[in-house]
């Protein structure tokens, strides 16, 4: 008797199984009311005097083993369910993440340069330390021209001939001294200009300019040019170029775009005028070219150049120029859903 016990025994270790009638029916088998253990209790009884000891400590092992059996079996059952339930319900909803932004000025940035690749201009880039040279001389501002005031600099003590860039059109020479024509290219990046900072200006600025030198290049392709960008940019196509000065193109011309007075903001960033200035441009003046290395008897061509933070303010209703630079959070996480 005792040695059948002794194999019920070595069977409980044994078993293993997934299913969960199996487990309950193995439960039952032991330890349930008719289970084999009962029976074995209500033998008790007949075994002699003797064996008594044995035979009452062989069943409450087979006990203990049939019951650790049935709970290790049962937590292995849950466990594997719990398992399931992580990484198999897949219509459930998935953490929320947090998504990053674009910043403004890069976004407006990236705008622009699309439009101009989609008309095959390339996107070149410079120095924001530059040499006198490419910031003014070459640029028809020879020393002492008083235009140069036009544009107040940072220079950089120790040596006047380094400062920090006051336009992109710096690039533009570095960009015609290191190819030929024909050129497209559009030269975007921050500037410096020694001014006081307030709502409405910085001491540093983005702008983007552009460049196009070819045979017999006009003023109306400019013009044109001019057009697409506000057509693409700003949905409007009127504009207006009113004459102007810069020592680097003749003529020079203001850029303004007809933004119209439908809101009373329309009224407040034009003036009551409908009309919003956005930037400069002309023909780049025979002079630039010869300095460039360019024969202005073969080739013309024009510039153009906006403020890509003005144009951030006006599509993106910012009140304060100051908010582009200052990384508080609250402001760059508004722009979540640009792209
Ligand atoms: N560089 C000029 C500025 O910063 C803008 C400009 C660019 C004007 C190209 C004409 C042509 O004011």
């Amino acid at each position: 008797m005792i040695d059948k016990i002794k194999e019920h025994i070595a069977e409980v270790e044994k078993f293993t199984t997934q299913a969960k009638e199996d487990i309950e029916n193995f439960r039952i088998k032991y330890l349930g009311k008719k289970g084999l253990l009962n029976e074995f209790f209500a033998e008790f009884r007949n075994v002699p005097n003797e064996q008594k000891k044995e035979f009452g400590q062989t069943i409450n092992k087979l006990k203990e083993a049939a019951q650790e059996k049935v709970n290790a079996l049962k937590e292995a059952l849950e466990n594997k369910a719990e398992e399931k339930g992580v990484y198999g319900d897949l219509t459930r909803p998935a953490q929320p993440m947090e998504i990053g932004a674009r910043h403004p000025i890069s976004l407006v940035k990236n705008q622009i340069t699309d439009i101009f690749s989609r008309i095959g201009f390339n996107v070149s880039e410079g120095p924001e330390i530059e040499d006198d040279w490419h910031n003014f001389t070459a640029l028809n501002l020879p020393e002492y021209h008083p235009a140069r005031d036009m544009q107040d600099t940072f220079f950089i003590q120790t040596n006047p001939d380094i400062l920090l860039r006051t336009h992109t059109s710096s690039v533009q020479v570095r960009y015609m001294e290191n190819n030929k024509p024909p050129i497209r290219t559009i030269s975007p990046g921050r500037v410096y200009r020694n001014e006081a900072i307030s709502a409405r200006s910085h001491c540093f600025f983005h702008q983007i300019e552009g460049l196009y030198i070819d045979k017999e290049v006009s003023f109306a392709d400019l013009k044109q040019t001019l057009q697409h960008f506000t057509k693409e940019m700003f949905g409007k196509s009127k504009i207006r170029l009113r004459p102007s000065y810069f020592p680097f193109t003749e003529p020079s011309a203001e850029i303004d775009v007809y933004w119209g007075l439908a809101t009373e903001t329309d009224h407040k960033i034009t003036k009551g005028t409908g009309w919003l200035e956005i930037g400069g441009c002309g023909m780049v003046d025979p002079n630039v070219l010869t300095n460039c290395g360019i024969d202005p008897t073969e080739y013309s061509g024009f510039a153009f150049g906006v403020g890509i933070d003005r144009i951030a303010m006006l599509l993106h209703q910012i009140g304060d120029i100051r908010l582009l630079s200052e990384n508080d959070v609250r402001f760059l996480e508004q722009f979540k859903s640009a792209l």
